[in-house]
């Protein structure tokens, strides 16, 4: 306890001198999460990192977040508290195979989910991200053909949701929520039956026909402190329950374990600590640097995407 609060006084020092501020995906630690100047979901953190003013941005999230940021704030030190905090969407989608399957597909538009590397980015047409996946792919020309990367959970649930027909959708998927089952779901039910289900659209089919809401992780921490339930079954990382219970003290939230670790926690997410937040701040590394061509190319589908959404 100590040790976390002498931690915490560290951080906040090295903070100011730094000019810097602090940026938490609603996965991190709760200890992370309180000290952060912005908590969010992909869209949101995505629209802080730009609006912000200062020198640094410590992103305590994901790489791929990190890199979404430093193409909005070229100038600006970004810096992640682990280089190895990654995603298996981004590793199921390599640039040099969305290029090949790109020059199979011509005259399709490249739909890219924000979990992607900066360089599957510099490919796409247009980004999005749970929140607004939909939109984006209603704001593309209906005889339009699509390439939907990398997530197959998403990409379904997508074209379901706005009948495109013409739409490939890769093959990736995120370790955490595509091993959710269904099977256990329906357990979870019938042990509480008042329970509402809300879910992040990465899950497969089976369990989002199950759910009563589809969302990002801020719409479905939203949409349960909305509701008049009093209980819910909450379908993704068990990161949100901090931020659902700073704004529903009164509500019960259950998280299901899923079959990868019989948890429900990215293990990707999970790699940052105070410590290592600190330690960034201190010596301005792992730090996000990217060419200037790879930015310019980057941030053209990532503006499209905040123009629409
Ligand atoms: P959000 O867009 O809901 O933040 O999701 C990002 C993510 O990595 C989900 O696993
Ligand atoms: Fe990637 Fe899944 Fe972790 Fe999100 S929860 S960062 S999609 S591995």
């Amino acid at each position: 306890m100590l040790a976390t609060a002498s931690i915490t006084e560290e951080i906040a020092e090295l903070k100011r001198a730094r000019r810097a501020i602090i940026l938490a995906h609603h996965y991190q630690d709760p200890e992370i999460q309180d000290l952060a100047d912005a908590v969010g979901d992909s869209l949101e953190l995505a629209r802080k990192a730009r609006a912000f003013e200062g020198d640094v941005i410590a992103f305590c999230g994901v790489w791929f977040m990190a890199e979404t940021a430093k193409v909005l704030n070229p100038e600006r030190i970004v810096i992640v508290p682990d280089r190895d905090a990654g995603c298996s969407l981004v590793d199921s989608c390599p640039a040099g195979k969305l290029r090949e399957w790109k020059a199979k597909n011509p005259g399709y538009a490249i739909v890219s989910y924000i979990n992607t590397s900066i360089e599957v980015k510099a490919e796409s047409d247009i980004l999005c991200t749970s929140r607004n996946a939909v939109n984006i792919v209603n704001s593309i020309p209906a005889e339009q053909p699509i390439l939907f990367v990398p997530d197959i959970n998403l990409g379904n649930y997508v074209r379901e949701q706005t009948g495109r027909a013409d739409m490939k959708i890769w093959q990736g998927a995120c370790i955490v929520h595509a091993t959710f089952a269904a099977r256990k779901l329906s357990r979870a039910r019938s042990e509480h039956p008042s329970a509402l289900v809300a879910a992040h659209p990465e899950c497969p089919g089976d369990v989002l026909a199950m759910a009563d809401f589809i969302g990002s992780t801020s719409a479905i921490i939203d949409w349960c402190a909305a509701q008049n339930a009093s209980e819910f079954i909450v379908m993704t990382e068990s990161g949100v329950r901090h931020s659902l219970e700073k704004l529903a003290p009164e509500k019960t939230f259950h998280f299901i374990p899923n079959e990868q670790c019989n948890c429900s926690e990215c293990p990707y997410m999970k790699r940052n600590t105070l410590e290592k937040l600190r330690d960034a701040l201190r010596n301005l590394s792992p730090r996000v640097d990217l060419s200037p061509e790879l930015i310019e190319r980057a941030r053209r589908p990532i503006d499209r995407m905040l123009a629409v959404q």
